[in-house]
């Protein structure tokens, strides 16, 4: 059978106005402020510390054991469940409980539990519920506040995240978790619908992450940009290749030749009504797929990198959450160069000299340096747009992989206030950061014998040396990068999140966005 005889055959949604074969269920939150003990949930997630555990009476944790007799604790107890972060226990038919199953879910000791903790928290419970087959999920937070309130609004939406665009239905299919209610005496209607508008671009982020890279092509993320456009009011601009040659985005070009699917650069722009304090740009690498061009990925490397617009989809989900929330005082740019990096007669080779939109030149040290080649010219274009700030997030290096671990970006800037201003916002959304040193002895390695720069450094420190390749486009103070190579796609599922792209970013970037504008 020749392979390419069913090269159009490919299967994939008819097109991404209508869903794909399975239909993703809408997660609808709640708040209710009567006796979890009653609501006929299909499973009852219990939140709680170690201290709740030790001596429950006053905490949810109470209320519902006193409902339930002995036999919730006792049995808790047996099973050595001493509410530890990360611990969960199923208990079924617990007497005095309409819901068929109860979910203790430890959070660890009270004062070590960070936002993260909610998170991941709050995320196992839904992760679990999918696997029970439980569509309607009640959660009781440990501590009835606006922290415990978001972080698990959030963690839930990440755990009950599934993406089944792709999957013939069949007919076990379980639709997923469909609703969730929060137990809380919060009049916490507006902080509901704030955290299901972040909620909503960190599913876009994943949903474009893990669309398959034959769908998932530059016009596509052009396509997706005027969606969001379109829905939240938003000015949008999208380059194609003609134009983006003509006015000199060279190395977007250059990245996107040796692919039939041509490159765009895609920018959005929220403007809020009134006196605008900032201005900002967030910026996303949106390489499509990355085989490493000539310097072609060998082994298993090549494997996964359609995550590789991980950025862009993170900058695409924000501008989904910012349009929707309005937020005042800040305009906010969101600009995503996006190019598919393959190979070619006419790719982009080693040594080939290209300027850029920056008008700098750079030598092709090694064509699978891709990632900073686009965004030079996109931090280049960003600059022209008459902003204060500029975040850019990127699948940049395999280095910030090795030097982080798996769930933790590295986050690169010389700017004091801003990284004071992004820890601040990573302080309530717990996604994981890092700050990496721009050591400027290093620069010198991309000095090249024949153009202004070359694209690559040494081995030793190369999330450095990419970013410091960055930072010779970019004049302003307050810029920052974040190479998010590791955080923007899990490797395999995990208790608390689905295999592939996480949505990192996009919950950071809002709350940037909406802190700046204050
Ligand atoms: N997209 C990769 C980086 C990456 C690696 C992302 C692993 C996610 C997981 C990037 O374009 C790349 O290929 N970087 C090279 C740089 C090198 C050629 C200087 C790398 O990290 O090996
Ligand atoms: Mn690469
Ligand atoms: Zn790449």
């Amino acid at each position: 059978m020749h392979q390419n005889s069913n090269a159009q055959v490919h299967l994939h949604p008819p097109d991404h106005h209508s869903p794909g074969p399975v239909q993703e269920p809408t997660l609808n939150f709640s708040i209710s402020q009567d006796s979890p003990t009653q609501l006929s949930a299909d499973l009852l997630v219990v939140l709680a510390t170690q201290e709740q555990l030790e001596a429950p009476a006053g905490s949810p944790l109470g209320a519902v054991a006193e409902v339930a007799g002995p036999s919730l604790l006792d049995v808790a107890k047996e099973e050595g469940f001493k509410a530890k972060a990360g611990q969960t226990l199923l208990a079924r038919n617990v007497q005095g409980i309409a819901a068929p199953r109860v979910l203790l879910v430890g959070l660890g000791a009270t004062a070590d539990v960070t936002p993260a903790d909610l998170h991941e928290a709050a995320a196992r419970s839904t992760r679990k519920a999918l696997k029970l087959r439980a569509a309607n999920v009640a959660i009781t937070l440990a501590h009835d506040d606006a922290r415990n309130l978001s972080g698990a609004c959030t963690g839930a939406a990440h755990g009950a995240y599934t993406y089944n665009n792709y999957r013939t239905p069949g007919e076990d299919d379980f639709g997923g978790v469909q609703t969730i209610t929060i137990f809380s005496a919060q009049d916490a209607e507006a902080q509901l619908d704030a955290t299901t508008k972040v909620n909503q671009g960190v599913k876009l982020a994943r949903d474009l992450v893990n669309e398959p890279p034959l769908d998932l092509v530059p016009e596509k993320m052009a396509q997706v940009g005027r969606e969001i456009a379109e829905r939240h009011n938003l000015s949008v601009t999208i380059i194609e290749e003609a134009e983006l040659q003509e006015r000199g985005f060279n190395l977007i070009m250059a990245v996107g030749k040796g692919s039939d699917n041509p490159p765009r650069l895609v920018h959005l722009t929220y403007s809020p009504a009134g006196e605008v304090k900032h201005k900002i740009a967030f910026v996303g690498k949106g390489v499509t797929f990355d085989t490493g061009g000539y310097n072609i990925k060998t082994g298993g490397h090549m494997f996964n990198m359609h995550c590789d617009m991980g950025g862009g989809a993170a900058v695409l989900g924000a501008a989904e959450a910012i349009g929707a929330l309005a937020p005042e005082g800040v305009e906010v740019h969101f600009i995503v160069p996006a190019a598919e990096n393959s190979v070619s007669g006419n790719a982009m080779r080693p040594n080939d000299i290209y300027r850029g939109y920056g008008n700098q030149t750079v030598e092709i040290g090694n064509t699978d340096a891709e990632g900073r080649l686009i965004l030079a010219d996109a931090l280049a274009y960003a600059q022209e747009q008459g902003v204060d700030t500029i975040i850019d997030l990127a699948t940049l290096t395999g280095a910030c992989v090795v030097a982080l671990g798996d769930y933790t970006s590295g986050l690169f800037t010389d700017d004091q206030g801003l990284a004071d201003e992004l820890q601040a916002a990573i302080a309530t959304t717990g996604e994981d950061f890092w700050r990496m040193p721009l050591h400027k002895k290093l620069d010198r390695q991309l000095d090249s014998s024949y153009a202004d720069m070359k694209n690559i450094g040494q081995r030793a420190g190369g999330a450095i040396t990419a970013a410091l390749f960055l930072k010779r486009w970019v004049k302003i103070d307050r810029w920052a990068h974040m190479d998010i190579a590791a955080p923007a796609f899990a490797e395999s599922e995990t208790e608390a999140q689905a295999h592939g792209g996480t949505g990192f970013g996009v919950s950071t970037l809002a709350e940037l966005a909406v802190s700046l504008g204050k």
